[in-house]
């Protein structure tokens, strides 16, 4: 079983497209030895492309209004528990200028799907933050758009675009997003692919419900699709969701699914991201270990922080913010990468330029 084991992740890291059984007992770990050789051959895959570059994005959270009601997220729109907030367009720019004196080049902004910030109000922010840094790159994180509106905003200057898949199961997809179906969410990912963002899919692991067949679909789907950029993080229940009393997702599992997404979609870049640093104290450095190329610090305006809670217990201060780039770099090459603060663009885009 372990030789067949090996021989699926050679076979992976070959491109071939692995059968659901064995990816899903790659998922499940059973044997240590192989999910040693999965996370050296992920770690191997990310210096093929990125040699030991760890690329930093400034997160700016711009509003936690949201009109949906995902099941586990804490700035849902019906939990009144919430003490909303929106960044106007000159107090994104602050936030954005003290990024680039850090020495940030891409800015990442991240919201609720809140109505307030129409086409046009995301058309004037993305082309003011434009014109104030001509050398960053814009990522927006704003939830299921238009084609009209992706378009607008790219003809803007808009760069990339992150919209989790959250699950690749329809029907858990459905039970967790009232109200919101899969095939929406792939088709945004269609749309913004065609007009040429670099887009981001991922998903979270150990949703109540899920199971590692969901899992090993989450992956397939990855490897159909080569998104630029994948997130992916442990689910953490929120007291104020209808997922509260769920356990947090397993942490290893976690890791194990970056290695995974390393050896399917080689050049993406993938986030060490916020859960995965809350759900274990050195959540993102297994995860760098593990494939991960990206680290998201944050740079939303301190007073507004913790009530971008989308998870209990949400790192916002110490190295998961902005201004501790410093220690995020001595972190980082503690363990033998190299941060590197240019735009960080996609091995495929740089090529091409
Ligand atoms: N636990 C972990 N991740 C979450 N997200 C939202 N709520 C939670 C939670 N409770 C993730 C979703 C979303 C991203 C911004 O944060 O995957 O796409």
């Amino acid at each position: 079983m372990k030789e067949r084991l090996k021989d699926s992740l050679i076979a992976i890291k070959r491109g071939q497209e692995p059968d659901k059984e064995s990816l899903k007992r790659l998922i499940e770990g059973e044997d240590e030895e192989v999910c040693r050789e999965m996370i050296s051959m992920a770690d191997e895959t990310r210096r093929k492309y990125y040699g030991n570059k760890v690329y930093v994005r400034g997160l700016i959270e711009i509003t936690n209004y949201c009109k949906r009601n995902c099941k586990y997220c804490g700035i849902r729109g019906k939990n009144s528990k919430v003490e909303r907030y929106r960044l106007s367009k000159d107090e994104i720019l602050m936030c954005c200028r003290k990024g680039y004196d850090l020495g940030y080049r891409t800015f990442v902004l991240q919201g609720g799907e809140d109505n307030y910030y129409s086409d046009d109000i995301v058309v004037e922010i993305i082309s003011a933050i434009k014109e104030a840094f001509a050398d960053v790159a814009v990522t927006l994180s704003i939830g299921e758009k238009s084609e009209e509106g992706y378009r607008a905003y790219y003809e803007a200057g808009a760069d990339r675009y992150l919209i989790r898949h959250e699950t690749a199961s329809p029907s858990l997809y459905d039970q967790v997003h009232e109200g919101m179906h899969l095939d929406s969410r792939l088709e945004c990912l269609k749309r913004l692919g065609r007009i040429g963002y670099q887009i981001g899919a991922g998903f979270m692991v150990g949703l109540p419900g899920q199971t590692d067949d969901d899992l090993a679909e989450d992956l397939l789907l990855l490897m159909k699709m080569q998104p630029h950029m994948v997130g992916i993080g442990p689910f953490i229940p929120h007291e104020d969701t209808p997922f509260r009393a769920f356990p947090k997702g397993d942490m290893e599992k976690t890791i194990r699914t970056i290695a995974l997404t390393r050896l399917l979609v080689p050049k993406s870049l993938i986030p060490a991201t916020t859960a995965l640093g809350t759900a274990d104290e050195c959540g993102r450095e297994k995860g760098l270990m593990a494939g991960a190329n990206v680290l998201m610090p944050n740079l939303s305006p301190m007073e507004d922080r913790s009530k971008y809670m989308l998870y209990n217990g949400k790192l916002c201060t110490g190295e998961e913010s902005a201004e501790q780039i410093q220690s995020i770099g001595d972190k980082v090459k503690s363990i033998g990468y190299q941060l590197d603060m240019s735009r960080g663009d996609h091995f495929d885009w740089r090529k091409n330029k």
